[in-house]
């Protein structure tokens, strides 16, 4: 594609007995500068009204008429949405509780990904779409479902989870020794005695907790296999994604991006409910970490699938976009590597959930409305700024967010149990590298560490086998690291190192945690850091010095005197050890400095003005800076120089030499 794509979930499947619709609607895609359509996301019981019975002529025509009029098309496959004839004939493609309650028919994305009728019947209907729509010139790329999320517990999943465990394991004593069997007296005897944990049943194996959240994960990443394989039978050539959404919802992305050729991310920041009124800069860090997660799965740009161009309707508070968000919303997903603003969806549905959703045309059906026009101003500057399609960011600083380590956060007990802030302290960090305008990646443990300069690494509790030996080897070799407290403590299996934290790495770091103490409620520790005093929360490592250099102490209450940062050179790099959860303050000046040590390049080099972000893309020798301002009041910034005023919301681009 040579342009930005500015599209959106279509559904006319909802209007088919209203042909003048469907004729207004390409009119209205054409003056708000809509160049693409998602189409056939829920479509199933339209294509299958009855099992076997297909009808594809609605979809040739809408397919047609979309190709004839220059709007592109992103052909989903409709596998989220069930017909009730599926269920009503195969009751095992409804997913099993925890509880072990089995579903019945209704709502979304809620299949068992082991019932072999529901694969069947899904790579039927996509060899189908793809026999019949593969060389259709509209066709620009396929969405596999809608937004993945969930597991089952029925009893095919549980065959399929101990074959999964038996793969891993090889045999049921391995197991026994990483899940600590003689614990409360669960030493298995055979695969069968395993069962997925269960509020009535297992709930304090923490690693056989781990393992069915990978294992289900794993199947429902092999099920968009299934897809995509059905698809690429027919159709090769054509790009296949699907739409992530929650970085919470039970898939590990990074091993769901190797199966898919682009990753697509769909974005409901909660706009406008923050405590300043004057400020968006809260829900804009939210999302620009989701957006610089998802570019950083395949490092390159990715696309915005979703977002609404006003409201929600499922929030707490379903509050409209204010004059201006729209735009700066937008360019904020191209800023961080999208390659497209798509919404959910072009036109409101007249019944059922999502009625009151917003959408670019509402049920006046008219195109005089303020959406429209914001939208409209959107297709009109993703035209004029199309040569920045296709471009790169580039970051020498990555923060470490791994799927694992956080599963095995939120399911072992220690610290504080009830106030598990593991998440917002790795969002902590990434905030103030963002607020020191450094271009950042959101990688994985596994990833590749070669390309970057500094690696923030927060509560990396869990290392898998090669952590230790990949971080020493990249400080080793001139990278620089920080590690925050309660690092390191357990196996891929949280099984306990028989060591000190952080396991194996106490010769890089010069440091090790005997203990660690919790903060309650408000409770802090006071350390002095560069001159200024600093409150330390929620968590203190007990450090002992094994020859770091001390950057700051703990003072007060009986680890008074014991390190709190730390440095120590190792090899050709340096490695930073902080003991506690530090607040904004202190996070924004600690990095600051370490990136200022090191040479880190800033993409703009100037201290944090409140409320302005900025973002970097490079193509074709030029450089692309994206300044926006999420603050309702005016902000001035400095470029090589030359002054640029921005006014509330506004997002200033501005082009320079690489
Ligand atoms: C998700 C789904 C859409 C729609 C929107 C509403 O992103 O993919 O189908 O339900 O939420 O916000
Ligand atoms: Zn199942």
């Amino acid at each position: 594609m040579e342009c930005f794509l500015h599209g959106c979930d279509y559904n006319p499947d909802q209007w088919l007995g209203r042909p003048e619709i469907l004729a207004q609607d390409i009119e209205y895609m054409k003056e708000a500068g809509i160049n693409e359509v998602t189409l056939g996301i829920f479509s199933w019981a339209c294509y299958e009204r009855e099992d076997g019975v297909y009808t594809f002529d609605w979809m040739d025509k809408i397919m047609d008429s979309m190709y004839e009029n220059g709007i592109h098309v992103i052909l989903a496959t409709p596998s989220a949405g069930k017909p009730p004839w599926l269920v009503k004939k195969y009751p095992e493609v409804m997913r099993v509780r925890e509880d072990r309650v089995r579903l019945q028919y209704g709502d979304r994305e809620n299949q068992c990904n082991s019932s072999e009728i529901f694969r069947e019947k899904v790579t039927k209907m996509d060899e189908l779409l793809a026999q019949r729509y593969g060389n259709h010139p509209a066709l620009i790329m396929w969405h596999v479902s809608n937004e993945l999320y969930g597991v089952c517990h029925c009893k095919k999943c549980q065959q399929n989870f101990r074959l999964w465990l038996q793969h891993k394991y090889k045999t049921i004593d391995n197991l026994n020794i990483q899940y600590n069997g003689a614990f409360w007296s669960h030493i298995y005897n055979d695969w069968s005695e395993l069962e997925s944990p269960s509020t009535i049943g297992e709930q304090s194996l923490h690693a056989l907790a781990l393992d069915y959240q990978r294992f289900y994960s794993d199947l429902s990443i092999d099920l968009v296999n299934v897809e995509k394989e059905a698809i690429k039978k027919y159709c090769k050539d054509i790009p296949v994604t699907t739409n992530m959404h929650n970085l919470n919802c039970g898939i590990n992305y990074s091993e769901l991006a190797k199966v898919l050729d682009v990753t697509c991310w769909d974005s409901y920041p909660k706009w406008h409910c923050g405590r300043n009124e004057e400020s968006d800069w809260e829900p804009a860090v939210d999302e620009s970490f989701h957006y610089d997660f998802c570019r950083s799965l395949k490092k390159k740009p990715f696309y915005l699938m979703e977002s609404t161009p006003s409201n929600t309707n499922w929030s707490d508070a379903c509050k409209l976009k204010r004059p201006g968000m729209h735009m700066l919303s937008s360019m904020q997903a191209v800023a961080s590597g999208s390659d497209s603003v798509q919404y959910f969806q072009w036109r409101k549905s007249r019944g059922a959930s999502e009625k009151f959703h917003g959408a670019v045309i509402g049920h006046s059906g008219t195109n005089d409305t303020r959406v429209f026009q914001d939208v409209c101003e959107v297709g009109a500057k993703l035209e004029e700024i199309k040569k920045i399609q296709g471009a790169m960011t580039y970051s020498k600083v990555a923060i470490i967010y791994d799927w694992d380590n956080l599963r095995a956060l939120e399911e072992q007990r220690s610290l504080k149990n009830n106030g598990k802030d593991f998440e917002y302290i790795i969002f902590e960090y990434y905030e103030a590298l963002l607020k020191n305008y450094v271009s950042v990646d959101i990688i994985s443990q596994c990833d590749d560490f070669s390309s970057y300069e500094l690696i923030v690494a927060p509560v990396l509790y869990l290392f898998k086998p090669d952590t230790k030996k990949r971080i020493t080897s990249y400080i080793e070799t001139g990278g620089n690291f920080v590690m925050s407290a309660y690092s390191g403590l357990v196996n891929e299996n949280d099984l306990a190192y028989e060591s000190f934290p952080p396991y194996d790495l106490h010769q890089v770091f010069g440091v090790c945690a005997e203990e660690t103490d919790v903060l309650c409620g408000d409770e802090d520790n006071k350390i002095t850091y560069g001159g200024r005093s600093y409150r330390a929360t929620y968590f203190c490592d007990l450090l002992r010095n094994q020859g770091a250099t001390v950057l700051a102490e703990f003072e007060q209450d009986f680890y008074r005197g014991k390190p709190a940062v730390t440095k120590q050179t190792y090899g050709s790099g340096t490695a930073y050890y902080v003991a506690s959860r530090m607040q904004e303050d202190f996070n924004y000046q600690f990095l600051s400095d370490v990136i200022d040590t090191h040479g880190i390049r800033r993409v703009l080099n100037c201290n944090y003005i409140e409320d302005v972000m900025v973002k970097e893309r490079k193509k074709d020798g030029k450089k692309y800076l994206f300044i926006m301002n999420f603050s309702t009041k005016q902000r001035s910034v400095m470029v090589n120089d030359k002054e640029h005023i921005l006014h509330g919301y506004e997002c200033s681009i501005v082009t320079l030499p690489e």
